[in-house]
């Protein structure tokens, strides 16, 4: 089977975990600071934590955004579930936000409206989390106006944009996960991302304050730094001065990120050459009208986790229909060896999210978008001819 994500891991990789395998650090080690160095480099942020995985990333910025017991949190609807979970796991209660079905981002008119509608039950989210869907940077800008006017803080989930850059309002070139327009932003490294570490992720930030907190609330809470102590009883004293977490990233985990750190920029050079070809290959087809690639806006070119093609409805067709094409086309590529992926069924279709009370409201964008998309096979390890084959599959399913 042709996956629709696989990591890429090179012999220098091995060699590097082999390497620090034999090393005097399995964890708690100097390749995590090494590791924490790169990231801030690739990202351009002052900061990072290294964590155990994007999830646990999403957790910790959440708190260190100040959410608390009963509080408001905003995300898109259109996410893994971790983006909207975040938010409960502090306490907190997620609103979804309808999506922009050509971009899966999240869309500001419906973040405006469900913004006010809190307001107007007296509700001021402390936290919104805009996704970079696919890829490519969700307006962070547009996000951020909206999230001061209620001073809500921006947690960018940037688990699909390492690598990718947009330009601002200003005209400057911005990394993704740098918190030029943020709070935070948080990073995966499953091993379908840009980077793997197996399991891992990290948060990034420009704020010293939270930074020293998320690296307290890493390892349970823990401070051993004397300005901090209530009291020294020697010198193996510690102090857990706040509830936190083990989401530790071994040293292992961080020597394979350290050396995959260093791929970034020719593994995102991949996947957009891989898009290219996908995009250049099905612009001349006789369906390129009902299949169509999720639009990437020119100011924020894609990082391309993911390859999205979306079945758009024809005239008068129904939502139905669309997704009868769609499952089509998915089993279709499976007969051939081919594994595509649906990337993601909305948030408010989950049981948990409907059984807690949290899926209330409309969701037309997230619903036309998910009867549509499709994943197809993209990572950097993949062929010319595997781009090839995929499209010749799919003109074959969609011709017969
Ligand atoms: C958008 C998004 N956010 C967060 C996560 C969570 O990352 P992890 O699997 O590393 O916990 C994922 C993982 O797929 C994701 O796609």
């Amino acid at each position: 089977m042709l996956p629709y994500g696989r990591q890429l891991i090179e012999d220098d990789d091995i060699d590097a975990v082999v390497k620090q395998l034999r090393s005097d650090w399995l964890t708690q080690g100097p390749a995590v600071a090494k590791f924490e160095e790169a990231l801030c480099e690739l990202t351009g942020a002052r900061y990072a934590v290294a964590v155990s995985s994007g999830t646990a990333a999403l957790h910790l910025a959440a708190l260190a955004a100040g959410v608390r017991a009963g509080d408001s949190g905003l995300t898109s609807d259109v996410t893994f579930v971790a983006s909207a979970n975040c938010i409960r796991y502090a306490g907190g209660v997620p609103t979804l936000v309808d999506v922009d079905p050509t971009t899966g981002h999240v869309s500001l008119p419906a973040l405006r409206a469900a913004v006010d509608r809190l307001r107007e039950k007296g509700i001021r989210p402390r936290v919104i989390v805009p996704v970079d869907f696919s890829g490519s940077v969700a307006d962070l800008e547009g996000v951020r106006a909206i999230a001061s006017e209620v001073g809500a803080k921006v947690i960018e989930d940037a688990a699909h944009s390492l690598g990718a850059t947009y330009v601002d309002q200003r005209g400057a070139t911005v990394k993704a996960g740098s918190c030029t327009h943020t709070d935070f932003a948080i990073l995966s490294f499953h091993p379908v991302k840009h980077i793997t570490t197996g399991e891992g992720g990290a948060i990034t930030t420009n704020d010293e304050g939270a930074y020293k907190l998320l690296l307290e609330l890493r390892t349970h809470g823990i401070t051993k730094d004397p300005a901090k102590l209530k009291q020294v009883d020697g010198p193996w004293y510690y102090e857990q001065q706040s509830l936190g977490y083990h989401y530790r990233l071994t040293d292992v985990q961080c020597a394979l990120g350290l050396s995959q750190a260093r791929k970034l920029e020719r593994f995102v050079e991949r996947r957009r050459a891989l898009a290219a070809r996908y995009d250049a290959a099905f612009s001349g087809q006789s369906f390129a009208r009902k299949l169509q690639s999720l639009s990437v806006p020119a100011r924020n070119p894609s990082a391309y986790h993911l390859k999205v093609i979306r079945h758009v409805p024809g005239t008068g067709e129904s939502v139905e229909s669309v997704a009868r094409r769609r499952r089509a086309l998915y089993d279709g590529l499976r007969e051939k060896g081919i594994a595509p992926q649906v990337h993601y069924i909305p948030v408010h279709r989950q049981p948990d999210f409907v059984e807690s009370g949290l899926s209330s409201g409309s969701f037309p964008g997230a619903d036309a978008y998910y009867a549509g998309c499709l994943s197809l096979p993209m990572f950097p390890g993949m062929a010319d001819s595997d781009v090839d084959r995929v499209v010749d599959v799919v003109g074959g399913l969609l011709a017969s």
